[in-house]
């Protein structure tokens, strides 16, 4: 176990031994536990938003399940311990490569209800109303991840009853909240407050490090799971639960279309570069062929050569990133609903055309691009999980309730958020949603249709073996930031953990602007803006990477972003 101490936020959160619960099994104490940022595992290895999940995770691979299985129960645990973003009620996305070499997707993203239609969020004066789709009950998609768990069951091992427990416990018995929580959950109080007419158990006048969360409701909710599979959460009394919540706020999911919710198996978006095999998702995420996009853009410039930070490096990437995210706002969406060009957008004769208009000595204004409007920026909440274990299983999960607690709504007697994934949708043409993306007819509202997502979980692997895991949160930024990650190891030669540790960058193409990490070098900010680059604020971070390495020794590198208070496990 390697603990670094001045980047790991290691805290002991006081003990409570009175407190003692089953959840315990797997020799996980909720009430007094530590944040580990790295370690490097014989066996396996879980990284995730939070130490508690990563723990469980690795309870389950040293019980004999596989990383699917860690994977499911990470998942779960999460959805209790990590309320922002784990979650019942929301989606994601599952790239995997199994022992034997087989590789999966799976879109567990949110659908449209029956009742969406693509003008629901246009008011009587033409305006577009961000306030209905970004917030409340009327902002959630049907929530897709209760149905995923379920769909990659069969590929793991052990009983799902098994996986199920430890969150069950932890939302039962309670668990110590961080310091981080607490600040957390003491700025939602006035959404909270706002979005619910049944009081949450988030509701309190000051959270604190220390203070025990328990969730009664939610227990009783995964236990509906447990005994009854996908049903317990799709049909029964959660789905009666949650229409009638959707009746209380003027929401619109129904009761079929909880029930005719499925998860889709995709054929995943994959290529090269540089002899390494890049495996990733496919629509209705934009992640995996944005991640192509700028990885064969930069491949034949000798970015290695330009040196890491570099000006001329930043630029380049900077520039490949505009480009990527101008053909994700005319192109991308459900391919289900709307044919995405796929083969044209990664096609590399397109690819080197669209850098003809490269200039390395100046900017590239986004309207010679494409013409667009000004947007704004907003906060970004999702999470991922990287899961390794020693027989040659790989996943990679991104999910998310879209912004942090989603809707702010909590389902009565349920006890889970639901998301507000329906801002992901173009909900007029060039209006931006909360991360300042636009788009057009490609991601329109259409009932049952998936909204674009940029998440993106992805794998590397090298001479067909898992080399790389890899995923973070961020909205529109998390494909820059795996596409820096992934730069900063096959062509910077970084150590997985100052991969994901040196400071980031994100361009969108729109709004026309740089945004940078605190501790991006001022010598290259000074020098962009003579070139005519436009600088967003500062931001204290970007993204929340999880990542695991394969060493050459075989053994498995798990590194936690030290942006928040992410874990990695192993043992
Ligand atoms: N909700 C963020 C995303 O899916 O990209």
């Amino acid at each position: 176990m390697l603990f670094l101490p001045l980047l790991a936020t290691l805290f002991l959160i006081a003990c409570h031994p009175q407190q003692q619960s089953a959840a315990q099994s797997g020799g996980i104490n909720p009430y007094a536990y530590s944040i580990q940022k790295k370690t490097v595992a014989d066996h396996g290895a879980v990284v995730s938003a939070h130490p508690l999940a990563s723990k469980v995770g690795v309870s389950i691979l040293k019980k004999g399940g596989n990383a699917i299985d860690a994977a499911i129960a990470t998942q779960l645990a999460l959805a209790v311990v990590y309320p922002n973003a784990g979650n019942l009620g929301g989606g994601g996305f599952m790239v995997a490569r199994l022992g034997n070499g087989e590789l999966l997707s799976l879109d567990y993203r949110e659908m449209a209800p029956g009742a969406a239609h693509r003008d629901m969020y246009i008011d009587k004066d033409g305006n577009a109303r961000t306030d209905k789709s970004q917030d409340g009950h009327l902002s959630s998609g049907v929530p897709g991840t209760v149905a995923g768990l379920f769909a990659s069951h069969q590929y793991g091992k052990l009983p799902f009853e098994q996986l199920i427990q430890p969150a069950i416990e932890l939302a039962e018995k309670g668990f110590a909240i961080s310091e981080r929580e607490a600040r957390s959950l003491n700025n939602l109080q006035t959404d909270l407050k706002q979005y619910n007419s049944i009081m949450p158990v988030f509701v309190k006048e000051k959270w604190k490090a220390g203070d025990t969360l328990v969730q009664t409701d939610l227990a009783n909710t995964l236990k509906r799971i447990r005994d009854k599979g996908k049903a317990g959460f799709y049909e029964g009394e959660t789905a009666r639960l949650i229409v009638e919540e959707m009746k209380r706020g003027g929401g619109i999911i129904s009761y079929e279309d909880l029930k005719n919710y499925v998860a889709k198996f995709r054929t995943p978006h994959q290529f090269t570069y540089k002899g390494y095999q890049i495996v990733g998702m496919p629509m209705p995420s934009s992640g995996g062929l944005l991640l192509h996009q700028m990885m064969k853009m930069i491949e034949g410039r000798n970015i290695a050569a330009m040196g890491f930070h570099s000006l001329e490096a930043i630029q380049l990437m900077t520039e490949v990133e505009r480009r990527a995210f101008a053909d994700r706002a005319e192109y991308m969406g459900d391919a289900d609903y709307y044919k995405v060009p796929v083969a044209m957008l990664s096609n590399e004769v397109y690819l080197q055309e669209r850098m003809k208009n490269y200039n390395p000595a100046k900017a590239t204004p986004s309207t010679d691009i494409k013409p667009g409007v000004l947007l704004k920026a907003e906060s970004e909440e999702t999470t991922h999980l990287s899961v390794i274990d020693q027989q040659g299983n790989a996943v990679a999960i991104t999910t998310t309730l879209n912004n942090s607690y989603g809707s702010r709504t909590v389902v009565g007697g349920a006890g889970f958020f639901l998301n507000d994934e329906m801002d992901d949708f173009s909900i007029k043409p060039g209006v931006p949603n909360m991360y300042g993306a636009v788009g057009g007819e490609a991601n329109a509202i259409k009932a049952g249709k998936r909204m674009l997502s940029s998440m993106t979980p992805t794998l590397v692997l090298k001479d067909n073996q898992p080399y790389i895991v890899v995923g973070t949160p961020g909205g529109t930024t998390i494909p820059t930031q795996i596409f820096q990650t992934l730069v900063n190891i096959l062509e910077f030669n970084m150590s997985a953990e100052d991969a994901v540790y040196k400071p980031k960058f994100h361009h969108q193409w729109l709004p026309d602007e740089l945004v940078i990490e605190t501790g991006f070098p001022a010598s290259v900010k000074e020098a962009m803006k003579k070139m005519g680059y436009h600088f967003a604020n500062e931001r204290s971070g970007i993204g929340r990477t999880e990542i695991i390495k394969v060493l050459p020794n075989g053994k498995f590198e798990a590194v936690a972003d030290k942006r928040g208070d992410d874990a990695a496990e192993g043992y």
